[in-house]
């Protein structure tokens, strides 16, 4: 069973930003069942790693788009995203000093900052992108 299972409440109608969202799920799924699973640091670690560089990519991606857009909610989302990295970081660093298998403790607070920051920051910005953004590229479900 998915540990972050997708809803189409998360579309955010923007094609490119919710093709990331949907991976960022599968690869924290991925990551889970390879937790769950019992599998060696060695092919958990490479795969917390694909989570963490799908992350970044997709934040900065997610940031340029806005700021294309002119959404006045931008600095305060990029802070959020700031913090996610930096705590997810730290989870990292912390498990990897101990060379034990990856904390569900990570896999839970990942989950959760998802799911809420999809369904409130991300939403906001969908909101608005409807209302401000005639002629780009939205699409609503
Ligand atoms: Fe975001
Ligand atoms: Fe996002």
């Amino acid at each position: 069973m998915d540990h972050l299972t997708w809803n189409d409440k998360y579309f955010v109608g923007l094609k490119v930003l919710d093709d990331q969202h949907l991976e960022l799920f599968a690869n924290l799924n991925r990551l889970h069942q390879a937790v769950t699973s019992g599998l060696d640091p060695s092919v958990t670690w490479p795969l917390i790693s694909t989570l963490m560089e799908a992350t970044r990519r997709h934040f900065v991606r997610e940031e340029e788009i806005l700021a294309e857009l002119g959404y006045p909610g931008l600095e305060s989302h990029h802070t959020q995203h700031l913090e996610l990295i930096r705590r997810a970081q730290s989870y990292c660093t912390r498990y990897r000093c101990r060379e034990s298998p990856l904390s569900p403790h990570l896999l839970n607070f990942l989950r959760d900052w998802f799911a809420h920051h999809l369904q409130t920051s991300d939403h906001a910005y969908a909101t608005w992108c409807k209302e401000h953004a005639q002629g780009q590229e939205v699409r609503v479900p």
